[in-house]
């Protein structure tokens, strides 16, 4: 307020225009995050703080093609970290963290949420397209903050899958990347030092003393456990023996029936 010569209070000509760009300023915040939300149909993050807390990650199925995520971010995880969805799926995300303040971010969406711990952030994202989506921690949380990330898959060949048939088709696949199957046995049918894992389920391989192998429960299971037992024709006998549970094994296989 400045004072003039006659004592009455009057308002600064440049206290007016400061107020009236304050004003302005923030009209244009709402507008701009209402046209966000109705024009372009953006989903705000929004705090959910009355949802019950969880202290996993889950998948769960609503109806066909809505699914319901719960992603615990932690250091440097998310979990689930593979989803697998039919291809046209609007998911419902929840996020919330164990330890630090992380982010996460599915690339290519609008999916932008802070993950903090004791509090549920949500948003929801619909996939078009298939395609393999990129979920990465935008929050630096430590040491290996860059290497935090996981994936939603997207596909045409899931479409009546079951929500646990999802779980075991993300855990399968963790399983065949940790013990460095993918790294002789592709996913997308080109031959490697293994036959590719795409579309091997229910074929028949022929053996190197010719005879007719299907590739089943009992095939997979033997050759996991015993490598060198039925060598299959045009291939080396070199895969190594793995360290897996019968457990595991079972999630292997549900990955490789994925894999049609
Ligand atoms: Cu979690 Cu960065």
């Amino acid at each position: 307020m400045a004072t003039s010569e006659d004592g009455n209070s009057q308002i600064d000509p440049l206290e007016k225009r400061v107020v009236l760009a304050a004003i302005l300023f923030a009209a244009g915040c709402m507008a701009m995050l209402a046209y966000a939300t109705w024009g372009l149909g953006i989903s705000v993050p929004t705090c959910v703080p009355d949802t019950k807390s969880f202290d996993h990650g889950s998948v769960a199925k609503l109806a066909d093609k809505n699914f319901e995520l719960h992603y615990l971010a932690s250091m440097w995880k998310f979990e689930p970290a593979r989803v697998l969805v039919p291809t046209g799926s609007t998911l419902d995300i929840y996020v919330t963290s164990k330890d630090v303040t992380h982010g996460l971010q599915i690339l290519g969406t609008n999916v932008n949420l802070m993950a903090v711990p004791g509090a549920i952030t949500s948003s929801r994202v619909h996939f078009e397209k298939p395609g393999v989506y990129t979920l990465v921690c935008h929050e630096y949380c430590g040491a290996a903050h860059q290497n935090m990330t996981a994936t939603i898959e997207v596909s045409d060949k899931v479409a009546d899958i079951s929500a646990e048939g999802l779980a075991e088709l993300g855990a399968g696949r963790k399983i065949a990347e940790d013990q460095g199957c993918l790294a002789c046995h592709s996913l997308d049918g080109s031959t490697g030092i293994g036959p590719s894992f795409k579309g091997l389920w229910g074929q028949t391989v022929e053996l190197t003393d010719g005879t007719p192998r299907k590739v089943d429960e009992a095939f997979v299971r033997e050759k996991i456990q015993n490598p060198d037992s039925n060598p299959v024709k045009g291939f080396e006998p070199v895969m190594p023996k793995l360290p897996v549970t019968d457990e595991e094994i079972k999630q292997l296989e549900e990955f490789l029936k994925g894999l049609q």
